[in-house]
C-alpha cells in the first residue's frame, strides 16, 4: 500500500516533541510491506489538517492516509472535524473496531473521537496520539486494511473472508 502519515501535534510541529507516533506508524507499515510516500507534522489547526489530507489524497496519490493525534476532548483537538470535512464516504468500521478492541485495553479508548472515510481513491483513518495507542489501533485494522484498498482500487473481484 502507498501510505501517507500525518502527525497532528502543536508541540511536534514546533519541534518541541519528538514524533514517536509517526515513527511507530512508519515502522509497522514498512514491516508490512507498505511504502511511505509522504510524512508531515502539522499543528492542531483544522484548515492545515484539511490542506494536507487533500494534498495526500488528490495530488500525491496515497492509497491510505494515517493520521495520529488530535482526536481527544481538548479544545485544540480537531482532527475528526478536519477529516469529516474532506471525506466523501464514511467508513465507520475502522473506528468502531478500534474502539471496540481498545476498550479491552483501556477504558480511556472511549475518549478518542477518531473517525475515518474515503476521499476519491484514498482511505483516511484517524489514530490517537500516543505511540502505545497507535500500535494497539494498527494491530486492529491492519488485517482488513489492505483488502479494503484492493476493493477500492478494483484489484479484487470478490470479498475474501479470512
Ligand atoms: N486507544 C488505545 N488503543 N490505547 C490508548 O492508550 N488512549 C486514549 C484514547 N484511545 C488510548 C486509546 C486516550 S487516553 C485519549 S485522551 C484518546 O485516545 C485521544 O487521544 P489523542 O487526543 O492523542 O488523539
Amino acid at each position: 500500500m502507498k501510505v501517507a502519515i500525518l502527525t497532528i501535534s502543536d508541540k511536534g510541529s514546533r519541534g518541541e516533541r519528538v514524533d514517536k507516533s509517526g515513527e511507530v506508524i512508519r515502522e509497522i507499515l514498512t514491516a508490512a510491506g507498505s511504502e511511505i510516500i509522504a510524512y508531515e507534522i502539522v499543528p492542531d489547526e483544522k484548515n492545515l489538517i484539511e490542506e494536507k489530507l487533500i494534498l495526500f489524497s488528490d495530488k500525491i496519490g496515497a492509497e491510505v492516509v494515517l493520521t495520529t493525534g488530535g482526536t481527544g476532548f481538548s479544545v485544540r483537538d480537531v482532527t475528526p472535524e478536519a477529516t469529516l470535512s474532506v471525506i466523501e464516504r464514511p467508513t465507520p468500521g475502522f473506528a468502531e473496531a478500534i474502539r471496540h478492541k481498545s476498550l479491552e485495553v483501556t477504558s480511556h479508548a472511549m475518549l478518542s473521537r477518531a473517525t475515518s472515510g474515503i476521499r476519491g481513491k484514498t482511505i483516511i483513518i484517524n489514530l490517537p496520539g500516543s505511540p502505545k495507542a497507535v500500535k494497539e489501533c494498527l494491530e486492529v485494522i491492519m488485517p482488513a486494511l489492505s483488502h479494503g484498498v484492493d476493493i477500492l482500487y478494483g484489484r479484487t473481484g470478490e470479498c475474501a473472508n479470512t
